[in-house]
């Protein structure tokens, strides 16, 4: 995490990545998180901790569930959101993002949400923010904080005790932000073990997380997990065509029903969104019994809510 990422007094500025951010962070927004679920549980009018304040959603790569979630956060906190608009935007005749940042600076914006495919431009327009706070909502294959503390919150509900967990990570983990960010935030909250499978050409360079475990065969990997966290393949992000064979992909690396009797009972399946049904996870895995993908997604507008609030003072 980067020095800027903290005000003098070590309170968030911004929120770039969850590496590097201590225990006692992490929980604090996991707990805060979880006062604000309370506080709108069931259609509750909550705290508007953020009249009065703006929010902009600044989205270069397409979303639902991020950009959606940190717009219905900020309405429920009463802040005033402008989703941006970039193929009508000045941005489309050249204007830089740091111009763009400091246009919409002037006109009092508290917070920009950035979604970019470039790793490191959430973290470019924090150095260049002069008041508002900067959230990442996804930079290429770099961080997606807010996704980390939602898994951490939704493995959380269940399992306070991270040290007593077995996690596996399966798919696409090379070119994956969501991983990057979950392994962050399992690593600080001291996750017993971490489990990384999927074929070679998609795993992270050896030296990148030293404490996981590395599985080629899924079900060895599969074998006594608590958790497993499913990503798909990340075509966009792929130089060349890493995985051609979809079927054979699915036949080695996909959660079945059958595959799931490996791990621990009960085992929580999870999976950050959007799935592609029949190539990492089928259909009746992804909504059966032991899925929380919806609880996951139900938990980013707490955990959104709790970032902005806490970054913004409130
Ligand atoms: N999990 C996630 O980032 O989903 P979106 O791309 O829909 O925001």
């Amino acid at each position: 995490m980067s020095e800027h990422a903290l005000d003098s007094n070590g309170r968030l500025r911004h929120l770039i990545t969850l590496e590097g951010l201590g225990r006692q962070h992490i929980e604090d927004l996991l707990d805060r998180a979880c006062e604000l679920r309370l506080a709108f549980a069931d259609g509750a009018c909550g705290p508007q901790l953020l009249r009065g304040r703006t929010i902009v959603n600044l989205f270069f790569e397409a979303s639902t569930r991020t950009r959606s979630s940190f717009e219905l956060a900020a309405r429920r906190l009463g802040a005033t959101v402008l989703n941006f608009e970039m193929s009508s935007s000045s941005t489309s005749k050249g204007e830089t993002l740091e111009d763009t940042l400091a246009t919409l600076e002037a006109m009092q914006a508290d917070a920009f949400v950035v979604r970019h495919r470039e790793n490191g431009t959430p973290e470019r327009l924090a150095r260049h923010a002069k008041r508002a706070a900067v959230l990442n909502a996804g930079d290429g294959n770099h961080a997606h904080p807010t996704q980390g503390l939602l898994d951490a919150l939704t493995i959380r509900d269940r399992h306070p005790d991270f040290s007593r967990l077995k996690v596996t990570l399966c798919g696409d983990i090379r070119h994956s932000r969501v991983a990057r960010s979950d392994l962050h935030v399992l690593g600080a909250l001291g996750t017993g073990e971490i489990r990384l499978c999927g074929p070679a050409a998609l795993m992270p360079p050896v030296d990148e997380f030293p404490g996981c475990r590395v599985f080629e065969d899924f079900d060895d990997a599969l074998s006594g997990s608590d958790v497993l966290i499913m990503l798909r393949l990340q075509r966009e992000r792929m130089a060349e065509a890493l995985v051609s064979d979809e079927a054979e992909y699915f036949r080695r690396f996909g959660l079945t029903s059958e595959r799931l009797r490996h791990a621990a009972p009960e085992a929580l399946v999870m999976h950050p969104g959007p799935m592609n049904r029949g190539i990492e996870i089928a259909a009746d895995v992804a909504d059966g019994p032991q899925s929380v993908i919806l609880e996951q997604v139900s938990n980013g507008i707490p955990v959104r809510m709790a970032a902005l609030a806490s970054l913004l003072g409130a």
